[in-house]
């Protein structure tokens, strides 16, 4: 685990100060923690994150991967979560496209551009089952931020998570081991992998939390 002070002097400072200023939905203690764990990962990735909604953990971990020298691939559909359709609690009505529909591919966009990251992330933009299947590059790193609904969060733990390689790390957001802290799904593929055997905890920070790939 690296303390925060000591990732902030690692992290391209542009990419840092463009994550915090970002649209979305990662605090940035656990922003650091995220980023500071990439740092550790096996060298030389890639890293790969599903749920990039505007860029906000996409540009902690984009800050971190300038100086490892690696890629980081991002993947979401972008029409949004269950969460962000209109009428639902996290709805933002200026992501929305010309069909009155959620789209939050321009908010990437201006973040990757403003962060100074467009050739160190590549945004893959489809449903993340569908990019799984056609997915063959070991990963180093895997951050698990999509869909929250039990069969996405599932699906997703399924389907990426045979990808990290030996000792890659792999990341999960929103763990609530409460129940009246937060949805249940992220925190039950948590206990998946570690009842797998396959992973070791790394690091708690908030919800966010941290396994090693054995
Ligand atoms: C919680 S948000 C991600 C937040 C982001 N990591 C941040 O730091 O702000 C979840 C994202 O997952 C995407 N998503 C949900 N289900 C998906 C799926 N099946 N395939 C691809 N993306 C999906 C949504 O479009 C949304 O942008």
């Amino acid at each position: 685990v690296v303390r925060p002070a000591a990732v902030i002097a690692r992290l391209d400072a542009r990419a840092l100060a463009t994550a915090r200023a970002a649209r979305g939905f990662m605090p940035d203690e656990e922003g650091l923690a995220l980023a500071g764990a990439a740092l550790t990962a096996p060298r030389p990735g890639p890293w790969l994150e599903v749920g990039s909604y505007c860029g906000r953990s996409t540009a902690y971990l984009g800050a971190a991967a300038v100086g490892c020298g690696t890629t980081l691939v991002t993947v979401d559909h972008h029409r949004g979560s269950e969460e962000n359709q209109p009428g639902e609690q996290y709805h933002d009505t200026d992501l929305v496209d010309d069909a009155g529909r959620v789209d939050t591919l321009p908010g990437l966009r201006r973040t990757l551009r403003d962060a100074g990251l467009e050739r160190t992330v590549v945004a893959i933009v489809g449903p993340s089952p569908t990019v799984a299947a056609i997915w063959a590059t070991p990963l180093s790193f895997l951050f698990l931020d999509g869909g929250h609904s039990p069969a996405v969060q599932h699906g997703d733990f399924d389907s990426w998570s045979p990808h990290l390689r030996r000792g890659g790390l792999l990341a999960i957001h929103d763990v609530f081991p409460d129940p009246r802290d937060g949805g249940r799904p992220p925190y039950e593929i948590y206990l998946r992998a570690l009842d797998s055997g396959d992973f070791g905890e790394v690091s708690a920070t908030g919800s966010l939390r941290v396994l090693r790939r054995r």
